[in-house]
């Protein structure tokens, strides 16, 4: 769409029409972000202005923006089918066949809208098929916005595993049959097991927490909680809504060799098309009502054909050795958190450099980061700054604390090259105005 308008008048008229001017509120974070083109690595601004994009609209771009490809497969099917809404489609076999090939816990699934749509299906297909009441999550986790899962994920210290809704209007009975632990601390696990026995239905959580930035999970952690869910009749859910096809095309439970009962995924999955899905064994998906059980499944726009089509397309890509995705990812990634390392270290400024793959993250802290505790010591008035000033010199950085980074498959060397060049200035600038000190 072309246009004259400035990104101020736009962003006006969205403030008298639309709550806040943005559809979800963490894109309100001030000037600039009214765009009118997204190619590539590279976002423009309705003013001209042009940014190399590590936002990735929260993780859901992964081959870069409007790829030609995933674009061209949602077209071809426009051109030939629409909503239907009986029975199935070629599409929707072909969607959840390709689901089933990549990731390991899957051998049924089902699609969604969404991630949260995705997350309440695992959620009450858990308390469908166990009968109990509790959720356990994580502190740090986000696993979207429905009652169940709407807590705790960036609380602050007097918070921590404290009733911490992420909105009002929650009820409390839907708030309080939440519970919260600690990431990477299986103890916190079991004491809530104690407390709660035979009471558990599912254990739900971010195998690599990336709502925090990127907590990196133990092997032992993941694998206890396979232990303690299955010793205890609960069912364990990894939400892979961020780490699902990004980090492999099996998601993470392909990395570490963990099998959860069920699976989320979506944002990426559609490289930026709205589809999300949730999969698991047959046994358990059959108990949603399309087949033997009494889980309601329902949803008008589960399954249509151009967000399979991009969504097909997608998985083939990211999958296809020849493509070569996550080699250029993962080194691209490499290169970046080894970039800001020496940056950060030449500049005696304290920070833990991590993230996994395409994710990577600077947080401003000494120490090491396990859980979401340690993430207490961050500095996030660094955090916000080191990432709006980035923004304003044409790298977007989400500009708020703790949000991590994304590189997509059209990010070149030269990309990351630039964005080095820019991170030493503005870290340089912030270490000697004292921000560290
Ligand atoms: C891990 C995780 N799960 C679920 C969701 C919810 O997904 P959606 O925003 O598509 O509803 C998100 C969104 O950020 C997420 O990060």
């Amino acid at each position: 769409m072309t246009t004259t308008r400035s990104s101020s008048s736009l962003i006006d008229e969205a403030n008298s029409l639309i709550p806040g001017g943005v559809n979800s509120a963490t894109r309100n974070i001030g000037y600039p972000y009214a765009f009118s083109r997204a190619e590539g690595a590279y976002l423009t601004d309705l003013d001209g202005r042009r940014y190399v994009d590590y936002h990735a609209a929260f993780g859901a771009i992964l081959l870069g923006h409007s790829d030609e490809r995933v674009n061209a497969a949602a077209a071809e099917t426009l051109g030939q089918i629409d909503l239907v809404g009986l029975g199935t489609t070629e599409l929707e076999v072909e969607c959840a066949r390709l689901v089933a090939e990549l990731i390991p816990s899957v051998e049924m699934s089902i699609t969604t809208m969404s991630g949260t749509e995705s997350t309440f299906q695992a959620v009450r297909l858990a308390r469908g098929v166990t009968g109990r009441k509790y959720l356990l999550k994580f502190q740090g986790c986000f696993h979207g916005w429905h009652d169940a899962v709407a807590r705790n994920v960036a609380s602050p210290a007097d918070k921590l595993y404290q009733r911490d809704p992420l909105s009002s209007g929650i009820l409390d009975d839907a708030l309080d049959s939440t519970l919260v632990a600690e990431f990477n601390d299986l103890e916190s696990v079991k004491e809530l097991y104690e407390r709660y026995p035979d009471q558990i239905a599912a254990v739900i959580l971010e195998p690599v927490p990336h709502n925090v930035g990127a907590l990196l999970p133990e092997r032992s952690f993941l694998e206890g909680l396979r232990e303690i869910t299955r010793a205890n009749g609960s069912v364990l859910i990894f939400d892979e809504v961020i780490t699902g096809f990004r980090h492999a095309p099996g998601g993470y439970q392909q990395i570490v060799g963990v099998t959860p009962d069920l699976t989320t995924y979506g944002k990426s999955m559609g490289n930026g098309f709205a589809v999300a899905g949730m999969g698991g064994s047959a046994e358990l998906m059959s108990q949603f009502s399309s087949a033997k059980g009494d889980v309601l499944l329902a949803g008008t726009f589960n399954g249509n054909p151009v967000s399979m089509a991009a969504a097909i397309e997608t998985m083939k890509l990211i999958s296809d050795p020849e493509v070569g995705f996550h080699d250029h990812v993962y080194r691209l990634g490499d290169r970046m958190r080894a970039g800001l390392r020496e940056i950060t270290e030449r500049h005696s400024i304290p920070a833990v450099v991590t993230g996994i793959g395409s994710v990577f993250i600077t947080y401003f802290l000494e120490g090491e980061v396990r859980g979401y505790k340690d993430l207490l010591r961050n500095n996030d008035r660094a955090y916000a700054m080191f990432h709006r000033r980035m923004t304003d010199a044409g790298f977007v950085m989400y500009p708020m604390t703790l949000k991590r980074n994304h590189i997509s498959g059209a990010h070149t060397d030269a990309d990351i090259d630039a964005t080095l060049e820019a991170a030493d200035e503005v870290l340089g600038a912030m270490a000697k105005e004292g921000v560290f000190a």
